[in-house]
């Protein structure tokens, strides 16, 4: 079990959000606490985001924060700086890995191609955000990656929505789903804590069903 699967704690969704500011940030924990969610990604977007991930690092430890859109080291070091627990890209950039493995930070860099996967796998990594994950090939690739890299995890990101969600959760090389659609941008911005545990409970919701259906069936899935 990797140390992400663990702190993902059997929840094969992780929400990523940007938060722009204090309100936005209670509404988004007041909704979250409602719900079984406790490991997130906030990218790193806007200039509030690395005091959203402090905020929650102090007020909320039962919450694992992920610090997404480390694009750059300078990037990476404000995350560091936040308290993040672990890091992600939607790229890969060699110097930031070994930075990251030099430091023994939790990192998830973005990956779409075979080579890509490959240079992972040499720097020791083997959980990997599959991104933009639905115009790369979404299921299909998630499928023959299996065949090629039976060891390498995927947390496919990009293009996942309410609709295509169940189909990439149950990839048994998905460790969990990445989505901006769980937290919606509009109910945040108006504090509706309602509408955004009603987003996160319906992927649940979803998600259950069809795992149901898988034991209910022995589908292989
Ligand atoms: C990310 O930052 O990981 C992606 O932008 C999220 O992609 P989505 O908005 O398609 O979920």
């Amino acid at each position: 079990m990797t140390a992400l699967t663990e702190k993902l704690n059997g929840v094969k969704i992780l929400p990523v959000v940007c938060i722009k500011s204090q309100k936005e940030l209670d509404t988004f924990l007041t909704a979250l606490l409602k719900t079984p969610v406790r490991c997130v990604e906030i990218t790193l977007r806007h200039p509030f985001a690395p005091k959203a991930i402090e905020f929650i690092k102090e007020n909320c430890p039962e919450i694992t924060v992920g610090a997404g859109t480390v694009v750059t080291k300078e990037i990476f070091k404000t995350a560091i700086k936040s308290g993040a627990d672990f890091f992600v890209s939607p790229g890969f950039d060699k110097r930031i890995i070994k930075m990251a493995n030099r430091k023994g930070l939790l990192f998830l860099p973005g990956v779409s191609t075979p080579t890509e996967i490959l240079t992972a796998k040499n720097f020791g990594l083997k959980t990997l955000k599959l991104f933009p994950a639905e115009c790369s090939g979404g299921v299909s690739l998630l499928n023959l990656y299996k065949g090629a890299f039976p060891d390498v995890d995927f947390i496919p990101t990009g293009g996942i929505t309410k609709d295509n969600l169940v189909s990439y959760a149950l990839c048994d090389n998905v460790v969990a789903c990445g989505g901006s659609f769980m937290i919606p941008k509009m109910s945040l911005e108006n504090g509706n804590v309602t509408e955004i545990v009603s987003a996160i409970e319906n992927c649940m919701t979803v998600l259950n069903l069809a795992s149901e259906r898988c034991v209910a069936t022995d589908e292989i899935c």
